[in-house]
């Protein structure tokens, strides 16, 4: 094969891949390599121990991140404090959100949120059960939410439970020029009310009115700090209501941006495996997951990088 230096001092191994080089007593081998997954984001960083990486080769995991916006670790084996020293490196964390059964976090790491649907001694260890988990970004009924997720995948079960990520820069590149005008300046009110799997938060009302529905505002467009692009930021569908807006009016721009955002011709799914890490970008991504059978376990450990006040154009 036919190796090349690309202009970021990575070693181009064909058109796709590319190797990072690290430093291992005096000589250089391969730290990495990172695998697009050909759909319209995502790549999978192949060959990296997250309990290792240096400050050099974090850089590329970072800068292969706001390239990819989503990125998959395979056949990791952290422990808990390993996965917080890892997300660290991106920022400071968040606590994890309150489960629907009232539960927190995990004992003694209050940033790690347990997405699982095993119950134990008659309560749920997690959040979300066996169901479908909505398109959505995370925590989003924050002023604040999140910049990053990263998903750390402990028990598997044997069909379903796959993730699947679509951009928001491709939803908002897909647009018009007109629809794109129309966006500029308009705020987005994100629901408090119900997580991704349906489940009233603790110490809300239910309600699907979308007017009177707790929740914060954000700008509909927003600038990524690091890369500069443009996204939608929808957040979640159900009690979303753009301000200004009719009902009506709000129901029927909305239904349009999501169909151009969720559209499965721009989506890559996850099919995974114990060990996986998936860390994705909040700013311009939005995620959903399948269902799965109730009788299997699926239990994954979750970190939230703390977040900043959307940007506007
Ligand atoms: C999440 O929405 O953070 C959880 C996604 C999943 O369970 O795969």
């Amino acid at each position: 094969m036919v190796l090349s230096l690309s202009s970021n001092g990575m070693v181009l191994m064909d058109s796709m891949s590319s190797e990072v080089q690290g430093k291992s007593a005096g000589s250089v081998k391969p730290a990495f390599t990172i695998v697009p997954t050909g759909r319209a984001l995502g790549a999978e960083i192949r060959g990296a121990d997250l309990r290792g990486l240096g400050p050099e080769e974090f850089d590329a995991v970072r800068a292969a991140w706001n390239e990819h916006q989503v990125l998959l670790f395979r056949e990791q084996s952290l422990t808990l404090e390993e996965l917080l020293a890892f997300s660290r490196h991106f920022g400071d964390l968040d606590f994890a959100p309150i489960q629907e059964n009232g539960r927190r976090f995990v004992d003694g790491h209050p940033e790690i949120y347990v997405v699982s649907n095993v119950v134990e001694n008659g309560v749920a260890i997690g959040s979300l059960g066996s169901g479908e988990a909505v398109w959505h970004s995370d925590m989003t009924y924050v002023d604040n939410p999140p910049i990053a997720s990263a998903l750390y995948a402990v028990e598997i079960p044997p069909a379903g439970g796959d993730t699947s990520f679509c951009s928001m820069y491709g939803a908002w590149d897909r647009l018009s020029s007109d629809v794109r005008r129309r966006l500029d300046g308009l705020r987005l009110k994100h629901d408090a009310t119900y997580n991704s799997g349906g489940y009233v938060r603790q110490g809300v009302v239910e309600t699907d009115d979308p007017r009177t529905a707790p929740g914060v505002w954000h700008p509909l467009v927003r600038v990524h700090p690091e890369t500069g692009r443009s996204a939608l930021f929808l957040g979640r569908r159900r009690n979303a209501y753009i301000d200004g807006f009719t009902p009506h009016e709000s129901d029927a721009l909305l239904d349009m941006l999501w169909e151009v955002a969720t559209d499965p011709a721009h989506v890559w799914q996850h099919r995974w495996n114990e060990g996986d890490l998936v860390l994705w970008d909040n700013r311009c991504t939005m995620h959903r997951r399948d269902s799965f059978e109730a009788s299997s376990r699926r239990v994954m450990y979750r970190t939230q990088i703390k977040g900043e006040v959307a940007r506007t154009r």
